[in-house]
């Protein structure tokens, strides 16, 4: 299948596309710290200290490291992949290591510039998986020769100002997509394991829970502050599980060779994600988008469809390609904004907040 993705086929490539931001790419944020010291948890202090009992305990802290038959494993089936899969496998691992390492500095930086005792300690725990998911996938890039300068990132990167509530709708839901992501590819490359075509998948469960428990983390803060769920504040919640899904699915229908390797579909893939994502959301979000409402899937092809367009004109240049770009940048807001009302469903909070993952 064609396939839109430019290459990275250097350093400079790789760094290239980590530090560059397009509509779908990982973003680094900052946010309003003195907003986030004056964060209160007690409604939820039970479940709070019980989840932090967990950080403290590090059931991970050992993972993160690759067995003696990692690389031998890395370099021959990196020899067996096709050059598409190629690209789109290293597309993956910058697009993913950009997203890692955007939430550790995030959480570093909340960490360095608050007080309050339980946000810092929280912040510092979700700083050091972060920086561990990172660091792992840089060395599986490394392999390549395609290590990026996370300090060299740090440093370029553009920041994206977000009010704290923001951070709490998108970071959570990232945090849960994240683990959906992950743990519906570890279970299909468990069952087929010859589909498997790099070591990297074999540490997907154990890390994911790793996000699961992050994702945990900002439910809990956003059951503690109630106002973040009610009024205004449902299309803003709407407005993030809309973008975030959106987002997704163009993404995975650019790169459609990495999910075939594995075996699986992108648009099946995609609404499984959705489904557990959407049912894992019921721990905290009041509305829940309707992905089997017929228009939802329709919109999401012609969203993909625009980002095609608009693909297609950056690629050919010129000012046909400028007004081909905007016109069809045009196109995909309206798409979006249609999405927008498509009805939701209600959602009633369960008395715990709290999830296991059981996926
Ligand atoms: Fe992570
Ligand atoms: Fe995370």
């Amino acid at each position: 299948m064609h396939t839109t993705v430019s290459e990275i086929n250097s350093v400079e490539d790789a760094a290239t596309r980590a530090v560059t931001d397009s509509v779908f790419s990982p973003r680094f944020y900052t946010t309003d710290y003195k907003a986030m010291d004056a964060l209160n948890i007690e409604p939820v202090r039970a479940d709070w200290d019980a989840m932090m009992a967990e950080y403290e305990g590090d059931n991970n802290h050992d993972h993160f490291q690759r067995d003696a038959s990692f690389a031998d494993e890395a370099r021959e089936l990196t020899a067996k992949m096709s050059p598409e899969l190629r690209q789109e496998f290293l597309d993956f691992l910058v697009s993913s290591l950009t997203s890692e390492f955007s939430g550790c500095v995030l959480y570093n930086e909340i960490k360095r510039n608050i007080d309050n005792p339980d946000i810092k300690q929280l912040m510092a725990y979700m700083a050091r998986d972060e920086s561990r998911h990172a660091g792992f996938i840089n060395s599986s890039l490394k392999d390549f020769g395609l290590g990026i300068d996370l300090g060299d990132l740090k440093r370029k990167k553009h920041y994206t100002y977000f009010k704290p509530k923001y951070i709490f709708y998108a970071t959570y839901l990232s945090e849960k997509i994240g683990y959906a992501r992950y743990i519906r590819i570890f279970r299909q490359l468990e069952k087929y394991p010859e589909k498997r075509f790099h070591p990297i998948f074999r540490w997907f469960q154990r890390w994911c829970n790793d996000e699961f428990r992050h994702g945990e983390s900002f439910a809990l803060i956003m059951r503690a502050n109630p106002k973040l769920l009610e009024g205004p504040n449902r299309l803003w919640i709407r407005f993030f599980l809309l973008a975030v899904y959106a987002t997704m699915y163009v993404r995975d229908h650019t790169r459609p060779e990495l999910k075939q390797a594995m075996g699986l579909a992108p648009t099946e893939y995609d609404f499984e994600v959705f489904r557990i994502t959407n049912e894992i959301t019921k721990q905290v979000f009041p509305i829940l988008l309707d992905i089997d409402h017929p228009a939802f899937h329709a919109n999401l092809d012609r969203l993909f469809y625009c980002s095609q367009r608009v693909d297609e004109g950056k690629a050919a240049g010129g000012l046909g390609g400028v007004l081909r770009r905007a016109f069809w940048s045009v196109a995909g807001v309206a798409v979006f904004a249609r999405m927008f009302f498509i009805p939701v469903k209600e959602n009633v909070l369960p008395k715990s907040a709290r999830l296991a993952p059981t996926w």
